[in-house]
């Protein structure tokens, strides 16, 4: 049967990338047929008829319907995953309070509406800025699914990490392993290199820090260099990262569909439950984990924490519990 797929901020230029992905079963599979839903706002549906016509034309063997709608309860529907993509974007002479507060009400009123219309087994993943907030605000909304359904995108912090070791080592990207990226997707993450490890190639692993062999970049330059690429990106571009995200977006679906290697954990913003490494209870803190066959996924314990570890972790915590008030404050003036 076909998996009923929404991507929301359809039109725009990350779904570009995404849907084609979709589309061709890099992420549910490449025998998975899908129904696409794509959800944006009404002012962007001559756009999006386009990119339902670009769909068609791409003839692909795995597509079996394709639905255009501004209407969240008519593209929630009886969905099975959900890719929220589509935010308000921050304008010029905006304040981080006044994007906050644009993107609560978005993040509430879908909610809500998944609450009512998705199945319960949806995987909700949200990518749309700032990610970790949306996701809380989203799953209060929807009290009837899950709260372990909803996740935030940081794997394109993950790949921006991996990608920066990788080449320093002059290996493959997959020769890094086990990278993480703590908290929450804006500059204050923390991206840790010590329990990373990397395959040399006669098959050896040695830990990344033993094969850099320079404990200065991995505690400077490398966290900086992936804090900021975001910013490094759009400023070369004039345009936010979208090939990167979209390709981000598949890799944490597709290993939330299938689940991890053995041995192998990935990062991605989920809810803390307040019991793991000192995270505060209620907000959405990218951690590493592990997931299951059965799509269900565990945070990695057990890691031991430096002092320096330690405080930049509690940094990016900070961070988000004041996002979360500021956002909750705004839904209930
Ligand atoms: P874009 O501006 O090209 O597209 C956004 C789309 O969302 C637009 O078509 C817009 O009409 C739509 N939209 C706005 N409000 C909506 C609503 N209420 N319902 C449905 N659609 C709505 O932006 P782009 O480049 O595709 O980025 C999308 C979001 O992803 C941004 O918030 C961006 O900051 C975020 N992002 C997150 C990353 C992460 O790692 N978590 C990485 C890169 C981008």
């Amino acid at each position: 049967m076909a998996l009923r797929v929404v991507v929301t901020g359809a039109a725009g230029q990350i779904a570009y990338s995404l849907l084609y992905s979709i589309a061709k079963g890099d992420v549910f599979g490449s025998d998975q047929k899908v129904e696409l839903v794509l959800l944006d706002i009404p002012p962007m549906m001559t756009v999006l008829s386009g990119v339902v016509m670009e769909l068609q034309d791409c003839a692909l063997p795995l597509v079996e319907k394709t639905i255009a709608t501004a209407d969240p309860d008519e593209a929630f529907k009886g969905c099975d995953a959900v890719i929220m993509v589509g935010a308000m974007p921050r304008k010029d002479g905006m304040e981080r309070k006044d994007l906050l507060k644009a993107n609560a009400r978005i993040f509430e009123t879908q909610g809500k509406s998944l609450n009512e219309f998705a199945k319960k087994t949806v995987k909700v993943l949200v990518v749309g800025n700032p990610a970790n907030t949306n996701c809380v605000l989203a799953l209060r909304s929807a009290p009837s699914i899950p709260s372990a359904n909803f996740t935030c995108l940081t794997r394109l912090d993950l790949n921006r990490a991996q990608a920066q070791v990788a080449y320093r080592l002059g290996r493959p990207c997959e020769a890094v392993s086990n990278l993480i990226i703590w908290g929450n997707h804006s500059s204050t993450q923390f991206p840790d290199a010590a329990h990373a490890s990397v395959a040399s190639a006669d098959g050896s692993v040695s830990s990344v820090y033993d094969a850099v062999k320079d404990d200065a970049w991995l505690t400077g330059e490398f966290i900086k260099t992936v804090q900021s690429r975001g910013g490094t990106v759009l400023k070369a571009r004039k345009l936010s990262s979208a090939m990167s995200a979209a390709k981000a977006i598949g890799d944490h679906m597709r290993d939330w569909w299938f689940g991890t290697k053995e041995n192998k954990w990935v990062s991605m913003g989920v809810l803390s439950d307040g019991t793991k490494y000192g995270i505060p209870e209620g907000i959405i803190y990218s951690m590493p984990v592990k997931i299951n066959a059965d799509k269900s996924w565990s945070v990695v314990e057990g890691l031991s924490i430096s002092d320096f570890a330690r405080e930049k972790m509690d940094v990016t915590a900070k961070e988000l519990l004041e996002e979360k008030e500021m956002a909750i404050q705004f839904l209930s003036a």
